[in-house]
């Protein structure tokens, strides 16, 4: 391999530059090329390529978003799209791609592994923390944090007002995100996809914390489709007739922001670990941190829809919710 490919793919997520910067840094070192795909698989469909030196990643660790720009493809999925993806890299003479995205991303590259004879590494970034073998992912603690500080100033109009807050976070299908931020802003509630919630126990739950001595509350949802914020805050309001019932839906200001000092530390660990791994021979795998290790897991495995969610964090929030 002489040529790695690099690109982001899917929802941007804060420390994807430092794992470009990494991987860019770590391959030049190391005696490879480099060469960067914009706009992930649209890119790589339609030539958006040009090669990188160390100074093009100069001064981005600290940026929140991709400079090579992201894109949700709809043509790479189709037999079409990944024939002129491919085309695209012997054009280009690119024999190994490094993709950082999420889920969607990953099962993209093992696709294309598996179709193609391409050497595929994944790193995990995205702010759902939903893949599977890594403890984190690239951008996760970002966004924990930003959510945490959202929420401890919707705290303040919740006390000062008497008031009950539903906040809805983002996650896709998982509720990493819902159940620690909760946790970490000492919210009254979560409501995640991994638990199901009944509508009469979490008003209970409610009203028992008002009677003891408390004036207002906060309850985290996890975004969903049909049962978002909005939803359970028009379930409970009629249970609350002294209380104004608000909703607020945190949206995009989640996923920017400069990345925090742990996400910049897993996105140049594993981006060192994506070079390493090429160098080791390993194909189709993600690299990921687990107990604080670089590890490489298969993509089959890292895309897999039951990352172990610690069914503890739920009994943690309700005894220091009461
Ligand atoms: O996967 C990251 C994420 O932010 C999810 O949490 C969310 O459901 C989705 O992307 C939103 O994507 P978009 O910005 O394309 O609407």
């Amino acid at each position: 391999i002489k040529t790695i490919g690099i690109m982001t793919s899917g929802g941007d997520a804060p420390g994807m530059n430092a794992a470009i910067r990494a991987v860019t840094r770590a391959g030049i070192s190391n005696g490879f090329n480099i060469k960067a795909i914009y706009r992930g698989y649209e890119g790589l469909i339609n030539g958006e390529i040009k090669p990188f030196t160390t100074e093009n990643v100069s001064g981005i660790i600290g940026m929140g978003g991709t400079i090579l720009k992201t894109a949700r493809s709809k043509e790479f999925p189709t037999d079409e799209g990944q024939q002129r993806a491919y085309e695209t890299l012997v054009k280009e003479g690119i024999d190994a791609l490094v993709v950082i995205g999420g889920n969607g991303s990953l099962t993209g590259a093992m696709e294309f592994a598996r179709k193609f004879d391409i050497c595929c590494i994944g790193l995990p970034g995205t702010i759902d923390n939903d893949l599977y073998g890594t403890d984190n992912t690239i951008g996760y603690d970002t966004t924990m944090n930003t959510i945490m500080e959202c929420v401890d100033r919707i705290r303040d109009t919740a006390q000062s007002h008497e008031r009950i807050f539903f906040v809805e976070v983002m996650g896709r299908d998982a509720g990493f995100l819902a159940q620690n931020s909760a946790i970490a802003c000492g919210a009254e509630a979560a409501i995640i996809p991994e638990e199901s919630t009944d509508v009469d126990q979490l008003a209970e739950f409610m009203k028992r914390g008002i009677r003891k001595s408390k004036k207002s509350c906060i309850v985290i949802v996890s975004e969903s489709p049909k049962c978002g914020a909005m939803y359970y805050a028009d379930r409970v309001k009629n249970e609350f007739p002294d209380y104004d019932v608000r909703v607020s839906i945190l949206g995009h200001l989640q996923r920017g922001g400069t990345p925090t000092a742990r996400d910049r530390i897993l996105a140049s660990r594993t981006g060192v670990g994506a070079i390493e791994a090429i160098m080791q021979g390993q194909r189709n795998i993600m690299v990921g941190v687990r107990n604080n290790e670089v590890v490489y897991v298969p993509l089959s495995e890292a895309i897999r829809s039951d990352k172990p969610f610690d069914k503890k964090l739920i009994k943690v929030l309700e005894e220091l919710s009461i």
